[in-house]
């Protein structure tokens, strides 16, 4: 199917719709290198799984994974050493406490972290990932991305070096870990990797893509390469549904309902399933959506992103559920 100039304008519209959202966000202030960044950008880029790209409002710019790289070291790690190595060693429960909490750590003192999706889960299964130093895991991992995305990714050195010197909860959070005997390597070092995953630099382009294959259960439809099995594909959906926009995850499931991935970049990874729709009996293929709007709302998820992805969904009848 050629590219449909009816999916373009649509979403430019959205786009203008929903750029005055961003109001009800600022953008990540604990971390300065973000936290300078225009608040007003917003942008899309939807991919369908014959390789058409519709891309409207700010998609030039390149942003960090921040979060969204959670759910690409948890599949990564799943593929290298099998799903049940990984639940061994996080759940997949929510907190419905803020993404770097420790309260649910310190009042529960699980056998494992939560899930991989808040800071102790993540930087838990980021210790795991193969290689002897925190360079190695993350060579790893780059790998494992740029295999998805078809191009060279590369590491924002401010925004890593800004992350690193403000990241002190994120250190006595790696503390509690080590207390617990979560972690096999040194704090620094989980710190280390954990921070370089967070900033490496995606578009909106990438999110989409990476997006699509998540939604094909692992499997690209444009390039017919089968990346991860359906069974990691699934867990992480559910991952995505549960937790992947933290505390909204109900509210977003409820209105958007499409498994997804935030950042406090201000980026979301959508994956929306092939689906046999409702009303009409006809199958619908599936698609990827990588958005970018750095003001974020008190969850940590972009604001006037999650508006317009409500629209989308909305409009064009994406839910899951
Ligand atoms: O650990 C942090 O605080 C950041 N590197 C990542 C947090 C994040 O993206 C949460 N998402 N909404």
């Amino acid at each position: 199917m050629q590219n449909n100039p009816r999916i373009q304008e649509q979403l430019e519209a959205w786009v203008k719709d929903n750029k005055g959202h961003a109001i009800l966000g600022t953008t990540a202030q604990y971390i300065p290198a973000l936290g300078k960044e225009d608040p007003s950008q917003l942008g899309i880029c939807m991919v369908d799984d014959e390789g058409n790209y519709y891309c409207a409002g700010d998609t030039t710019k390149e942003f960090t994974l921040q979060s969204i790289s959670k759910a690409l070291t948890f599949i990564a790690l799943s593929r290298h050493y099998g799903l049940d190595f990984v639940l061994e060693r996080v759940d997949v429960e929510p907190t419905g406490e803020a993404f770097n909490s420790i309260i649910p750590f310190e009042i529960h003192r699980p056998n494992k972290p939560f899930n991989p999706f808040i800071n102790a889960g993540a930087i838990t299964i980021s210790a795991l990932l193969p290689g002897q130093t925190s360079q190695k895991k993350y060579e790893f991992l780059l790998q494992f991305l740029e295999e998805l995305v078809g191009h060279p990714l590369e590491l924002d050195k401010e925004v890593y070096d800004s992350e690193w010197k403000s990241s002190h909860r994120n250190r006595a959070l790696a503390y509690y870990l080590k207390e617990a005997k979560f972690l096999d390597i040194e704090v620094e070092e989980a710190l280390d990797i954990y921070i370089r995953q967070c900033s490496i630099k995606v578009s909106t382009k990438d999110l989409a893509l990476i997006g699509l294959i998540i939604a094909y259960d692992g499997f690209n439809p444009i390039t017919k390469v089968k990346h991860f099995s359906e069974e990691i594909a699934q867990v992480a959906k559910v991952l995505m549904v549960t937790c992947g926009m933290y505390n909204s995850s109900g509210n977003f499931a409820a209105h958007v309902g499409i498994p997804a991935k935030s950042g406090v970049s201000g980026g979301i990874m959508a994956a929306v399933p092939p689906k046999l729709h409702s009303q009409t009996y006809e199958f619908r293929a599936g698609a990827g959506i990588g958005v970018y709007g750095p003001a974020i709302d008190v969850q940590g998820n972009s604001a006037a992103g999650t508006m317009m992805l409500r629209q989308i969904s909305k409009e064009w009848d994406l839910s899951i559920f």
